[in-house]
Formats: C-alpha cells, sequence, structure tokens
C-alpha cells in the first residue's frame, strides 16, 4: 500500500547527498581511517585542523536549488564517528574544534530557505565511540584480527552503551532542527554472513524506529537498520539497476533511491580524477527515474568548506538541462508496459497528465520508431524548444515513426514530449 508520506518524495525524484566531515581534510577518502589503519591518536591532526573558513551553505543550497534537486541528505556523522552538529553526547564533534559552530544547523537552514526538503545521514558504523564493540570487518584496529585478539581488545566495551549513545544522538537530531524529512542510516553487516559483524540487535533497531516514528510521524527511514519491514525506501549504491528495485540488503520496500558520486569516494577525493561527464551524470538521473527510482547525487565539500569547482560544474550541468526538461523527471516514473523502450531511449511517463516522454540517449539519424503506438499519439514536441516533431503511422505494424532532425539538438539528452489520445 503506497505511503502518504512518501508522496512529495517518489514526486521530487531528485536529491543532493552530502558527505562532509574531518576527512574533507585529507581529502583521500570518507574511509580513510579505515583504508590507513589509523588510530584516534592518528586521526586526531584531522580534528586540530579542521576549520572550513570557506564554508557558506547557502552558495550550496543555491547550486542544489537551480539543478532541479527537491530535498539534501547530509552527514550528521560517518563512520569516523565525528559530528557535524552540537551533540550533547560527545566531545568529538564540529563545535569542539576551531571553526567551533554547528554546521548541520547552518546547512539546515541554508537549504530550508531554498525550500529542499532535509534529510539526516548518519552512521551506524563508529570509529570513535569507545563503547562501540570493535569488529574485524571494518573497525580500522579490528582489521585482520581474530576473535580472541578482538575479545582482549573489547574488554571494557559495552554496545548497550553504545546503543544509548546512538539513540540520544538520533533523538537530539529529530527534536532540535525542526521537521526532518529523511533519516539515512548507514550500515549493517549482520551475522551471520559476518561473524563479528552487526545487525538490528546491535543498534536495537526496532526500539530506533519506534522512537523515530513517534518523535517524526512523516520521515522517510531507508533499508539499512537491517530490521525487515523498517525501511521506506531501499538505497543501491553506485548501481544503474536494469529493473525498479524491489529488494536491496535483506529489505523490500515500495521507493527506491539510487546514490551515485561524481567520481570515486563519497567525502572530498582530491586526487580522485575519474569523473564523470555532464552526459553519464544526465544519463543517470534518467536512468533512475525511468524505473520508478529517485537519484541521490552527491557532494563531498572540501576542508575549506566550499564545494569544488568539478563539482559546482556538473551541477550546473544539471541546472541546465533541468531548466528545460524537468517535467520529464517530476511527478514522472516507470511507463506503461505496452510502450516498449525504442532503440537507444528511455521513457518517463506521468500518470496525472497522461504525458510520456521520450528521452533519447543517443541521437540518431532520421527516425525513431515506436512500437505499440499507432494510434494513440496526439501530437509530439521537442521539448528543448517545443517545436512539432512531425510523425507518420504504420497502422498494420502498429509503429509510429517520429521524424527527428539530424543534427542533435543542443543539450545532453533530447526529449520528445509525447501527448497520448
Ligand atoms: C557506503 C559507505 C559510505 C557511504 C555510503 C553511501 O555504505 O560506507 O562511505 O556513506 O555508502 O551510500
Amino acid at each position: 500500500m503506497a505511503k502518504d508520506y512518501l508522496k512529495w518524495f517518489t514526486h521530487d525524484r531528485f536529491g543532493m547527498f552530502i558527505h562532509w566531515g574531518l576527512y574533507a581534510v585529507p581529502g583521500r577518502h570518507e574511509w580513510l581511517k579505515n583504508h590507513e589503519k589509523l588510530n584516534d591518536e592518528q586521526y586526531q591532526r584531522f580534528f586540530d585542523a579542521f576549520n572550513p573558513d570557506m564554508f557558506d551553505p547557502k552558495v550550496w543550497a543555491r547550486a542544489a536549488a537551480a539543478a532541479g534537486m527537491k530535498y539534501f541528505v547530509v552527514t550528521t556523522k560517518h563512520h569516523e564517528g565525528f559530528c557535524m552538529f552540537d551533540s550533547h553526547y560527545t566531545d568529538f564533534k564540529i563545535t569542539n574544534t576551531a571553526y567551533g559552530k554547528d554546521a548541520i544547523r547552518e546547512i539546515v537552514d541554508a537549504f530550508r530557505a531554498e525550500n529542499l526538503k532535509v534529510g539526516f545521514y548518519h552512521s551506524l558504523i563508529d570509529w570513535h565511540h569507545p563503547d562501540y564493540i570493535i569488529d574485524n570487518v571494518n573497525y580500522p584496529s579490528g582489521l585482520g584480527k581474530t576473535e580472541e585478539e578482538l575479545a582482549e581488545m573489547n574488554k571494557g566495551r559495552d554496545q548497550k552503551k553504545y546503543i544509548r549513545y546512538l539513540h540520544d544522538s538520533v533523538r537530539q537530531l529529530l527534536t532540535e532542527y525542526g521537521k526532518i524529512d529523511i533519516i539515512w542510516f548507514d550500515f549493517s553487516f549482520p551475522k551471520p554472513k559476518y561473524a563479528t559483524g552487526k545487525g538490528r540487535e546491535d543498534w536495537d533497531s526496532e526500539n530506533l524506529v519506534k522512537m523515530i516514528r513517534t518523535l517524526q510521524p512523516g520521515i522517510i527511514i531507508n533499508n539499512r537498520l537491517d530490521l525487515p519491514g523498517s525501511g521506506d525506501v531501499l538505497t543501491p549504491e553506485q548501481v544503474i539497476p536494469e529493473e525498479k528495485v524491489t529488494e536491496c540488503r535483506g529489505a523490500t520496500a515500495d521507493a527506491w533511491e539510487g546514490c551515485q558520486t561524481f567520481s570515486g569516494p563519497w567525502g572530498y577525493g582530491r586526487d580522485f580524477n575519474n569523473w564523470k561527464s555532464a552526459k553519464q551524470c544526465i544519463d543517470l538521473l534518467i536512468n533512475h527515474v525511468c524505473r520508478d527510482g529517485n537519484l541521490l547525487m552527491n557532494v563531498g565539500p572540501t576542508g575549506r568548506g566550499y564545494i569544488e569547482e568539478r563539482a559546482m560544474e556538473r551541477l550546473g550541468d544539471f541546472a541546465k538541462w533541468m531548466k528545460f526538461h524537468s517535467s520529464s523527471i517530476y511527478g514522472c516514473g516507470m511507463a506503461p508496459e505496452e510502450f516498449p523502450e525504442p532503440r537507444d531511449c528511455r521513457y518517463t511517463y506521468n500518470k496525472e497528465t497522461n504525458e510520456l516522454f521520450l528521452h533519447v540517449m543517443n541521437w540518431p539519424c532520421f527516425t525513431i520508431r515506436l512500437k505499440n503506438m499507432a494510434g494513440k499519439l496526439k501530437f509530439a514536441k521537442l521539448m528543448l524548444d517545443g517545436s512539432e516533431i512531425t510523425f507518420t503511422e504504420d497502422e498494420e505494424k502498429n509503429i509510429v515513426s517520429l521524424r527527428v532532425p539530424i543534427a542533435k539538438p543542443d543539450t545532453e539528452v533530447p526529449v520528445i514530449q509525447l501527448f497520448l489520445k
């Protein structure tokens, strides 16, 4: 049954993911504490150096809004354990750095002013809290250790206390920042697949969800709590699903949202140069919406607090395309099965208006053939300039042939809007 509080989410389709934390300072990867097996003392230098003097979330929010993004999800705490908000429950927080202010509050205010809905990413994993049980799956100092060695290292640690910390933190985030639209947990790696893994019992997911639903009744929860039935949204990452996603990380749900980066990591990655092109980024958005999904496109702001030029450029590419084509995205989803995708094309469909949008991913020379379309098409136009696309019909073969200009219209992915009878 469709959930009412998901309506805006499946309508809006496009959001911004923001991974920002101490890892922005080294700029190597948000997992560097794990990758480089750093201990707390070694990691401390990033805390000491953290002072984003060029942080202006209004610039971020404007760029997101211009790109057509309607919501955002920001890291309140990543696996490193550092809190980007003024936590009541730890000293390992942004207000204790040279920067001194609650970045989450500033970000929330700036994005709300641009009418974006608010989402919090909160890491279940915590490589800093003194009570969090060390495992050998991803905990930096636990990697390569035997279960006996781990038992020794875990003496004095108490996951129950960590659970209390986790729940207290979430309660604070859901009471002190107004209406929160999404809470995005990351992530479970349960037993028995992982011998020293963590799942619903290690987070007390059941009571966590109960608390969340009481504090923020309309909130959307993702699927990573290892608690079947608790997730509203499935969250595949860095893939382009062939079909609508209905199962992910052992959970099922009606909605799905793919998250993607512009280049490799989620946090700022100075030396990662394999950036997706403008075309690939627009393709991503279309490839999610045409399978009933949302796209959560990530930025990793720098240690100085700005979004680097490479990312700003891509956001600008989204803005350019969305300016002419947003109605093929908002309110749209998978097309009815009776209309198979023509070669190199993707359909999206707006149920309310009965409009079909043909995204031409690879521009052809003369014609595009639409199967099962004879007698059904009233009018067709190129979205970019509203110009008519003429067509002929072959009733016997049940095919409509669109006559398209030979030169590709000047936009990354041209879209032809099809008005059905
Ligand atoms: C992974 C990574 C993490 C990132 C997340 C985004 O689970 O652990 O670094 O935040 O994906 O989906």
